[in-house]
């Protein structure tokens, strides 16, 4: 059996933050965003949205896509960097805000959480006698931007999006493979290093901005060329496809030039890539699943399509997959 995807939802703060609103707070300009990273806005969530409230709208979305009922759900994962609070897990409010009755547990692998909960999801529901999983990547990154730091509160955004998962059969639409990974040594690079069991949050703590992403970006962008590459072609692989044979490249949406060279690299023409960092920023868990919806929502991927999906994010961890679109 395979996992396919048979209905997809987004969610997106109204609220956009331009370049030219953030020429006016930190030394910055339109130009250098746009050349280094290819971002012209960002969505912030307003103090009443959150991770779980744009999980819960992406999620009905779904639902109503795919032409089921929350009854029908018999597991919900969500992946999020940035979790409604720190217990518990995201997927306790989105299953209550839902009205879902089954087991949910959230995922935290940076911005390949979108691949994670795919995989994990599919493996779930093609091993079990399950109807329907939904996976859903949430993110409110402005809530752990520093909003004085140039080299970090240009490039994060908030949204979510989500997919519901339906058995489909053997060589029908679906999740054909994947490769996940993490390398650990490099958990120093991209992080927020307080409010957890090694530094818990203080005055200290809060006075030195460490509730904030810190990252080493130039080092983040190198590695990240790397790995989305390296982990592609690994996923290709084991498909028994190559890069010629896809359809569809969703990269992880971090920066229009990481975009570029991976491929670049993959051999993969632009035309087959789908970008739209220009309207959100790096969205961690949320920027592939956004993507995917929104190609499929435009028309841009049709039934039998094959679809290359990779990402990177803190840990590092990364994650690709390739798909076959359709329902079963
Ligand atoms: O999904 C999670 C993974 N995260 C990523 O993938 C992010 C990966 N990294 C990146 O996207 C890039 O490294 C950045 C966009 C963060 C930075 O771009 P860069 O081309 O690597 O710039 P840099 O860090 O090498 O900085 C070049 C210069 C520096 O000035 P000096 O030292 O040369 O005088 C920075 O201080 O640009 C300066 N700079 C800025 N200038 C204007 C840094 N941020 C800004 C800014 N506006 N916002």
């Amino acid at each position: 059996m395979r996992a396919a995807i048979t209905g997809w939802g987004i969610a997106i703060p109204k609220n956009r933050l331009t370049n030219s609103d953030l020429e006016k707070r930190v030394e910055t300009s339109n130009e250098w965003i746009v050349e280094r990273t290819g971002i012209k806005e960002r969505r912030i969530a307003e103090p009443g949205e959150t991770t779980a409230s744009l999980a819960i709208e992406a999620g009905e979305a779904a639902l109503k896509c795919a032409n089921i009922t929350a009854d029908e759900i018999d597991l919900l994962i969500v992946a999020t960097a940035t979790p409604e609070q720190p217990i518990p897990h995201t997927g306790a409010f989105v299953g209550e805000g839902l009205g879902l009755r089954c087991g949910s547990f959230d995922i935290s692998a940076g911005c390949a959480g979108f691949v994670y909960e795919l995989v994990t999801g599919s493996a779930l529901l093609t091993s079990g006698s399950l109807r329907h999983v939904l996976v859903i990547g949430a993110e409110t990154l402005s809530r752990v931007t520093d909003p004085n730091d140039r080299s970090t509160c240009i490039l994060f955004g908030d949204g979510a999006a989500a997919m519901v998962l339906t058995p489909s059969d053997d060589d029908g639409p679906g999740l054909i493979s994947w490769d996940l990974g993490c390398d650990g040594s490099s958990a120093g690079l991209l992080g927020i290093t307080a409010g957890g069991s090694r530094v818990p949050a203080s005055e200290k703590t809060i006075a030195a901005g460490m509730q904030y992403i810190k990252m080493q970006g130039q080092e983040v962008f190198r590695r990240a060329v790397r790995v989305v590459v390296d982990s592609a072609l690994i996923s290709l692989e084991r498909a028994g496809v190559t890069a010629n044979e896809i359809d569809w490249f969703i990269p992880h949406q971090a920066n229009l030039r990481i975009i570029e060279a991976g491929a670049r690299r993959l051999k993969i023409p632009m035309e087959k890539t789908v970008v739209n960092i220009d309207k959100y920023g790096n969205t961690s868990a949320a920027s592939i699943p956004l993507a995917l919806a929104e190609a499929a929502d435009s028309g841009k991927i049709k039934s039998g399509d094959r679809i290359l999906l990779s990402g990177f994010g803190a840990g590092m961890t990364w994650g690709s997959a390739v798909i076959e679109w359709g329902s079963p």
